[in-house]
C-alpha cells in the first residue's frame, strides 16, 4: 500500500468533528477502497480544551489555521465557515503551497470560487466541494462530470435544508417559525449566523456555484435576486394547500434571451409534483438539459452526518488519485474560461403568482382591483374570499378587511409590481400584500 494521505481539519464543529470520528471509525475500509490510509495528522480548531467526542492525541494542533494549511500535510480540510477571514487566508495558502484543498463553506467558493480556482490550477492540485452545495446529495461531481456532454437551461431546486425543515414543520405541526429555527440550530442544521438560511443567502451561494457549473460563467452571488422565508405566514401555508400547491424555498437559475435569471425566494409548487414531496431537512436538485432531459436528486441537504459523508467522499478522490489521473478544473471547466455573468432583469420574469391582501370591504374595492389588474393585462386563474370575523361583529364597518387570494395566469413581474402599487395607491390594501410567485415545473 503507498504512503497514508496526511490531512489536516480546521474546524471541528458539527461537521468537521463528525468527519473526525468517522475517519476513525472507518479506517480499514478507507484503506482498502482508496489502496492508502486517510491519517488526520494535524487539526485546528477555536477551543483545545472542547471535548469533540473523538480522540485526536496524535493529531498535531494548531491554534492558526494558514499554518495548519501549509504544515506538513497532502490535503488541506476547511470546515470553519465563513467568506472571508482565517477560512480564505487559510484555503489561498494551502493552494499556494501546493496542497489538495476540500471545504463545505459555500459562502467562500461563492465569493472566491474563480480566483481559488485559478490558484488550484496554477499549482496543479484540487479544489474539491461537493458538501458546499446540497450536503449529502452528490450534485458537483455530475454537474462537473457527468453532465459535461450536456448544455443545461434550468437548474432548480431545494438547497437550504433548515429552511425546508422550517416549512414543513410549520405546515405539519403548526408550529412558530422561531420554534422551528431553534430546532434546525439545535440539530446542527443551520449556519453560525441563521439569517443566511432564512434570508435566503446560503441558498443563493449554492445557487451561484450552481450557475457557473451549469452555464459556464463566473461565479456572481450579488447578481442574484434574493428573498427568504420570513415574511411567510402560516395564512400563506394555508391558502397555498387550499389552492393545491406548497411554499417551498427554491433556487432558480435558467437561461432566458436576455442572460442567465438567478433566483432564490418562496415559491409556489403544485402540491403533486416531486418537489412538494420533499419535506424536512432534505434537499433536492432538479437539472433540465438538451441531451439527458431533466433528472432531479434527492437527499439529507444538512447536518453532521450528511455533510461528513461529502468530504469524505472528496478526500478520498484525492486519495485515490495519481500524478495525471485527476480530476479536472474546479468548475468544470479552466477558470480563463468561465464567461462573465449576463444577469437578466427581474421584473422580466415570467410566470405566475399568488397574491394574499388584505382589503378593505368597501364599494368599489373588488372591480377597483380588477381593473388594476386588468389594466396590467394580467388574467386572474382564481379569486378567493376569505374572511376573519362576521361583518356583524366589526364595530367601524369602514375599516373592515377581508382577506383577498388572487392566482395569475401567467404574465411579468414589472405588470404584477405595477398593479400593487396602483391598488396600494387607490387606498383598498388595509396591510402590504404578500406576493409568492408560482414554479411551472413542466
Ligand atoms: P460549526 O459547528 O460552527 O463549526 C465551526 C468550527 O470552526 C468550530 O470547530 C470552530 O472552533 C472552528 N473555527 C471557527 N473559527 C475559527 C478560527 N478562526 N480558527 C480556528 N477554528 C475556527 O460549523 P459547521 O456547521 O461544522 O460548518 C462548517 C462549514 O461547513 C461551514 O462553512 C458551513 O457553511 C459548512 N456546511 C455546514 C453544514 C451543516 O449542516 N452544518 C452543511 C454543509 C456545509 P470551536 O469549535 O473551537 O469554536
Ligand atoms: N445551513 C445549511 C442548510 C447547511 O440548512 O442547508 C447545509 O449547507
Amino acid at each position: 500500500m503507498e504512503n497514508p494521505l496526511k490531512i489536516g481539519i480546521a474546524g471541528l464543529g458539527t461537521v468537521g468533528a463528525e468527519l473526525a470520528r468517522i475517519i476513525h471509525s472507518k479506517s480499514n475500509v478507507l484503506a482498502e477502497r482508496c489502496g492508502r490510509a486517510i491519517t488526520i495528522t494535524a487539526v485546528c480548531a477555536r477551543d483545545r480544551s472542547k471535548d469533540r467526542g473523538v480522540d485526536l492525541s496524535t493529531a498535531s494542533w494548531f491554534d492558526d489555521p494558514v499554518s495548519l494549511a501549509t504544515s506538513d500535510i497532502d490535503v488541506y480540510v476547511e470546515l470553519m465557515g465563513g467568506e472571508d477571514g482565517p477560512a480564505l487566508e487559510s484555503v489561498r495558502a494551502a493552494l499556494k503551497a501546493g496542497k489538495h484543498v476540500v471545504t463545505a463553506n459555500k459562502a467562500l467558493l461563492a465569493r472566491h470560487g474563480v480566483e481559488l480556482a485559478e490558484l488550484a490550477e496554477d499549482a496543479g492540485v484540487l479544489l474539491n466541494y461537493e458538501a458546499a452545495v446540497a450536503g449529502g446529495i452528490p450534485i458537483i461531481k455530475v454537474m462537473r462530470e457527468s453532465l459535461s456532454g450536456n448544455d443545461v437551461t434550468r437548474v432548480f431546486g431545494i438547497m437550504n435544508g433548515t429552511c425546508n425543515y422550517i416549512l414543513t414543520r410549520m405546515e405539519d405541526e403548526g408550529l412558530s417559525f422561531e420554534a422551528c429555527l431553534a430546532d434546525a440550530q439545535r440539530l446542527g442544521y443551520a449556519e453560525a449566523d441563521p439569517a443566511f438560511d432564512i434570508e435566503g443567502d446560503d441558498t443563493a451561494h449554492k445557487l451561484a456555484i450552481l450557475t457557473s457549473l451549469s452555464f459556464g460563467t463566473q461565479i456572481a452571488a450579488h447578481e442574484i435576486y434574493i428573498e427568504g422565508i420570513t415574511k411567510i405566514t402560516p395564512e400563506d401555508i394555508t391558502a397555498a394547500k387550499d389552492l393545491g400547491y406548497r411554499i417551498k424555498l427554491l433556487g432558480v437559475a435558467q437561461l432566458t434571451d436576455s442572460g442567465v435569471e438567478s433566483r432564490v425566494h418562496p415559491t409556489m409548487v403544485p402540491l403533486n409534483s416531486p418537489i412538494a414531496q420533499i419535506s424536512g431537512v432534505t434537499n433536492a436538485v432538479a437539472i433540465e438539459a438538451d441531451v439527458v432531459g431533466q433528472l432531479m436528486m434527492s437527499g439529507p441537504g444538512a447536518g453532521g452526518g450528511a455533510t461528513a459523508s461529502a468530504v469524505l467522499g472528496d478526500i478520498a478522490d484525492i486519495a485515490k488519485s495519481r500524478p495525471g489521473h485527476q480530476h479536472g478544473p474546479a468548475f468544470g471547466r479552466p477558470a480563463s474560461r468561465l464567461a462573465p455573468y449576463k444577469r437578466a432583469k427581474m421584473r422580466k420574469h415570467q410566470g405566475g403568482y399568488f397574491i394574499r391582501m388584505s382589503v378593505y370591504d368597501r364599494t368599489g374595492a373588488m372591480a377597483a382591483i380588477a381593473t388594476r389588474m386588468s389594466e396590467q393585462d394580467i388574467s386572474l386563474e382564481s379569486i378567493v374570499q376569505r374572511r376573519d370575523k362576521p361583518r356583524s361583529q366589526v364595530a367601524n364597518k369602514d375599516m373592515d378587511a377581508q382577506t383577498l387570494i388572487l392566482i395569475t395566469h401567467e404574465t411579468h413581474e414589472e405588470a404584477i409590481r405595477k398593479a400593487l402599487e396602483a391598488i396600494s395607491q387607490d387606498g383598498y390594501m388595509a396591510a402590504e400584500p404578500q406576493m409568492i410567485r408560482i414554479e411551472e415545473l413542466g
